[in-house]
């Protein structure tokens, strides 16, 4: 959702200031905006529906000069996209610039009164009111900008990352955030701002979190001041990031989403490196040693998460019940922290996200802590608001995620709920010593075999072309493989907009049953597992009325050639591990349907991949 960017220092702020941009398209965007400060103080605004080169275009002719700036990429919530509702939005003086990223919840009530004082509102957005206050506020109390912004927003409800230039200030940016993520770049001699670090770190390694309800005060050869709506002053210690600029790039792959697919191996031995030890037979999550006592005694664990990350916390929910022997709840984050939800000491909570910045999650932990429960978070985005929300965790270490729908963070949650799994139980002594051990041989082997999967790329390539006529697609498994099916259907109308429906197998009959026809395409996870013969039995329920199935199968399954119109063969696992191999074909097909019909894989419409308003 909306990207936040700034700069300002000695060097041209508008090419940063667009490239910033362009690494932060990945969230999801309808319209984009810019705001310069140039060597005559002058404010020049300037804005765009569409894309950041629509905004580039736009430009060419204009003035973009200037070494202090904002910029903005806006994900509509109040008011249609377009120039006027884009961001940064001005004051009536046409003397501060504003851009927000978050929902001001009570933007009407404070809009009628700011009307009542004459002032004029241009667009539709509830952003615009924070400019108008802030201005208002200057001129009412005779104060300074900080001030001004402090008061500001203390009025105001809701989640905002902000950032405010002022001409009457035109050596300051002034940032501040409250639920919704910003960071600080610190360079030589300049400084920057961003929704995360991707903006920055080709400039510096520096950075700091602004931590909720903190204002960063950032002017031009000083010291950066936090300070908080207390007005207390903050300290904080600066950290690196460890972000690699090749991560950010597409690296020879026509879109961030293939590239992503591929790097599962890869990630998946980065998410394992020196925590699953076979030569000694282990497996060591430093969160688990730290805090065994604690998960050891937990009567129950509840997961919390939205999207793809749901769907890897119901893996985690067979993985953990198999292996630990604790009841274990999924819960949408969404719902959960609107419910009045029964939480105690003896609960422990999974927060899995892979951007950690996702608003439901982060509101739904912060309620069952409050309730006393333990909070262990599985997170991707290293020092995001979740992470820092939580007790202990475990990060999944695959490395920046940029296409919108989740590929390789998914791979990385379930490794680490495997990893949970095994280390707890061992703890617990509720698994095997067989299952231990198999389990930990087979975690090592599952790169490799992942390897071989995406072998199959070109194969389901040309199963793709196929299907480009579909308007619809049930996807089926049981036990592990639902969850699989789930997220299968997911990835599939994400990002090719096909209406596709995730089902447990036998589940089938109780409704989507009867939407099965000739032209209904049917993807079955049929490997070979214990359910299997159920799940061949269901598939010959789908033969019987023409639908046309595809079938994830085990290698060498030679038995569902004559059932299945296509078979895609995946090397045999353990069943508890066959999400990690099965879900590779069906991102494929699902990447290879959307490239077929021409559509924005990595930036599918309407979708954003960090959701930062509820
Ligand atoms: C958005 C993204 C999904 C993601 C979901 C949860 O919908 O597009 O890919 O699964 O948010 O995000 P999180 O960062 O919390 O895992």
């Amino acid at each position: 959702m909306c990207g936040i960017v700034g700069y300002i220092g000695n060097k041209n702020a508008y090419p940063i200031l667009i490239k910033g941009l362009k690494r932060l398209e990945y969230r999801g965007y309808d319209s984009a905006g810019v705001a310069l400060l140039n060597s005559k103080n002058e404010l020049n605004i300037y804005k765009t529906k569409g894309k950041v080169s629509d905004l580039e275009n736009f430009v060419a002719d204009k003035d973009c000069s200037g070494t202090v700036g904002i910029a903005h990429t806006r994900w509509a919530t109040h008011g249609e996209p377009n120039k006027i509702n884009a961001h940064p939005h001005c004051s009536n003086s046409k003397n501060i610039a504003l851009i927000h990223n978050g929902i001001i919840e009570n933007y009407a009530d404070l809009k009628e009164k700011l009307i009542q004082k004459g002032i004029e509102f241009k667009s539709d957005t509830d952003t615009e009111i924070i400019v108008h206050l802030i201005e208002y506020l200057l001129q009412k109390h005779n104060t300074n900008l900080l001030s001004a912004v402090q008061l500001a927003l203390s009025s105001v409800v809701g989640a905002y990352a902000i950032a405010v230039l002022d001409k009457n200030n035109p050596d300051t940016i002034i940032a501040a955030r409250k639920s919704s993520p910003l960071v600080v770049g610190i360079g030589e001699d300049e400084f920057f701002i961003a929704s995360d670090a991707s903006p920055i770190v080709e400039y510096t390694k520096k950075v700091i979190y602004l931590d909720n309800e903190e204002i960063a005060c950032i002017r031009r050869g000083e010291e950066i001041k936090f300070i908080n709506l207390k007005n207390i002053e903050v300290q904080h210690e600066i950290q690196e990031v460890l972000l690699d600029i090749g991560q950010l790039e597409k690296g020879g792959y026509a879109h961030f989403m293939l590239k992503e697919i591929f790097e599962q191996p890869a990630c998946i031995n980065n998410c394992m490196k020196g925590r699953v030890n076979v030569a000694h037979d282990n497996i060591k999550l430093s969160a688990v040693i730290d805090y065994q006592e604690k998960l050891v005694n937990a009567k129950r664990i509840i997961i919390l998460a939205c999207g793809t990350s749901w769907h890897s916390g119901l893996i985690g929910k067979y993985l953990l019940e198999t292996y630990c022997q604790i009841p274990v709840e999924v819960e949408y984050a969404s719902e959960f922290r609107y419910r009045n939800s029964v939480v105690g000491e003896n609960d422990v909570v999974i927060a899995i996200s892979q951007s950690g910045e996702t608003a439901d999650t982060l509101a739904a932990i912060e309620l069952a802590k409050a309730k006393g429960a333990f909070i262990f978070g599985i997170c991707n985005a290293v020092g995001s608001s979740i992470p820092r929300a939580t007790h202990t965790g475990a990060y999944i270490h695959v490395g920046p995620e940029i296409g919108v729908a989740s590929t390789k963070a998914f791979s990385g949650q379930v490794t680490v709920l495997a990893m949970l799994a095994m280390a707890l139980g061992r703890s617990k002594n509720t698994i095997s010593e067989k299952d231990y051990f198999e389990i930990i041989q087979e975690l090592a082997n599952i790169p490799q075999k992942m390897e071989k999967v995406l072998q199959l790329n070109e194969e389901i390539a040309d199963l793709a072309k196929i299907f480009t006529y579909a308007k619809n697609f049930i996807y089926l498994g049981r036990g592990y493989c639902f969850p699989v099916a789930l997220e299968g259907a997911l990835k599939l109308k994400e990002i090719s907009y096909i209406h596709a429906e995730g089902y447990p197998a036998a589940e089938m009959k109780h409704g989507p049953i009867a939407l099965i026809d000739d032209e209904m395409p049917v993807v079955f996870i049929a490997t070979n597992n214990a359910l299997y013969e159920k799940v061949v039995s269901n598939m010959q329920e789908v033969k019987a009325r023409k639908g046309r199935i595809i079938a994830i199968i085990s290698e060498g399954d030679t038995k569902l050639n004559d059932i299945a119109d296509f078979c895609i063969e995946v090397p045999q696992t353990l069943e508890c591990l066959e999400p990690l191999i099965t879900t590779i074909p069906l991102q494929l097909m699902a990447y290879h349907i959307a490239v077929c019909k021409g559509k924005n894989v990595d930036q599918p419409r309407n979708l954003a991949k960090s959701v930062t308003v509820e």
